[in-house]
């Protein structure tokens, strides 16, 4: 007997059903793993690392994804440069993921020896006529929003990065991101393909039943609700909320802090979200109570009630406060394990015991990461299941979700599957 021919990843896409979940093999299947990587990590832009990790000249950051690998480095002229980390002689990579100092990029091959410009300068024994002009290291294409470094490892890339960049460098000017350090930061590893990362991440449906420390300084109403389907109290509640809001983003409008909701979620090759939305509890900062963790401010910030200004992006999601900044990158591993990096910022003249306290700063994002990665084990789980079929989103409040799929299945399909 013949086994059946798997379906085409073209037919998978095309056999999405509007305002459902994927089908399952668009979460389990190796291939539609390799397709994603060159897709949505090979040739969209992606958040690679932030500009405060490499301060100083030399410094370097590491970051592979998937087969590619690319090395973040501040050049003695203090730019910021990104290049693929592959020696222009046999390939090997050059250095280690993770951060690093160097005076010159040195091959531990063969030491052939680059400049921080990327610049071959050192190619022993190959010959007095051999042209080292040729064999720069390959530039990677960077853009710095606000101190957030993206990356794209295309030749070709995508030209909408400046409407994010024109949108998020006012916004983000304010918490002098360049300007920070990072605090502290966690890797957890999901057993979950990277879609179903971030589709948990685009809701907080889940938040009520999941995330207690969360829901401290989150307002779930700001995620989306049903008011038909509320009684009569929560229907006050939810006008009331929303009246609030939106006097609350006119005010901070008004006093020059941008906090409208700017998006490009279907209809663009760079998908991203900003808001600002207020925080509960002590109404400061993402913290036990709500109130700020750290004493020094973020870059200009001057007030702690200016809520919270979220940047979602498909590899990505981000909060800056005016007392610290949570930003937290996924990268995947393969197609059921997927990378949570998470970074605290803080000023980079806070001092952890005297302006911050760790623990303080960092519990509710721990927390709230170590619940998601259940709940995403378990939804992976599930997709592998022979019987699960796609099921419905919620309009009201999984509508991001919809705008995730829908973006996902274009764009793949705009790459040819
Ligand atoms: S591979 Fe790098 S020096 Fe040979
Ligand atoms: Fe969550």
């Amino acid at each position: 007997m013949s086994i059946p021919a798997l379906p085409s990843i073209a037919s998978l896409l095309s056999s999405r059903r509007p305002h459902h979940s994927l089908p399952a093999g668009l979460y389990t299947r190796q291939d539609v793993f390799e397709a994603d990587l060159k897709v949505f990590f090979q040739s969209h832009w992606i958040l690679a690392g932030l500009e405060c990790e490499i301060p100083e000249p030399g410094d370097t950051q590491v970051l592979d994804i998937g087969t590619s690998s690319v090395i973040l480095l501040r050049d003695d002229d203090m730019q910021v440069r990104a290049f693929h980390n592959v020696c222009r002689h046999r390939g090997a990579r050059i250095l280690n993921a993770g951060q690093g100092v160097v005076s010159k990029l040195v091959c531990p091959y063969h030491q052939w020896t680059y400049e921080t410009s990327g610049q071959l300068i050192h190619a022993p024994h190959m010959g007095v006529d051999f042209d080292k002009s040729c064999r720069s290291l390959k530039p990677v294409a960077l853009r710095s929003v606000g101190g957030l470094l993206y990356v794209c490892l295309s030749d070709n890339p995508p030209k909408d990065i400046a409407f994010l960049q024109d949108v998020m460098e006012e916004r983000l000017a304010p918490y002098g991101l360049r300007n920070a350090k990072v605090a502290h930061q966690v890797d957890v590893i999901e057993k979950s393909n990277w879609k179903l990362t971030l589709e948990n991440n685009r809701e907080c449906y889940h938040c009520v039943g999941s995330h207690p420390e969360l829901c401290v300084t989150f307002i779930d109403l700001d995620f989306g609700f049903d008011l038909e389907s509320m009684s009569e109290e929560d229907r006050e509640r939810a006008a009331q909320h929303m009246a609030e809001h939106s006097a609350r983003e006119r005010r901070w409008e008004a006093e020059g802090f941008k906090s409208s909701t700017v998006e490009r979620v279907t209809d663009c090759e760079t998908n991203f979200r900003t808001q600002r939305l207020a925080i509960a509890g002590g109404g400061e900062s993402q913290t036990p109570d709500g109130t700020a963790a750290c004493a020094k401010l973020l870059g200009s910030m001057t007030r702690k009630d200016l809520g919270d200004t979220h940047l979602w992006g498909h590899n990505c999601w981000n909060h800056f406060m005016g007392d610290h900044a949570m930003s937290a990158m996924v990268i995947p591993l393969s197609a059921d394990t997927t990378l949570v990096r998470t970074k605290w910022l803080v000023h980079k003249d806070a001092v952890e015991g005297k302006d911050y306290d760790l623990d303080k700063l960092t519990s509710v994002w721990i927390a709230t990461t170590d619940q998601d990665a259940d709940l995403v084990a378990r939804s992976h789980a599930g997709v592998q299941d022979p019987s699960y079929e796609p099921g419905p989103y919620s309009k009201f409040t999984e509508k991001q979700l919809d705008n995730f799929a829908s973006w996902y299945v274009k764009r793949m399909q705009a790459h040819g599957y």
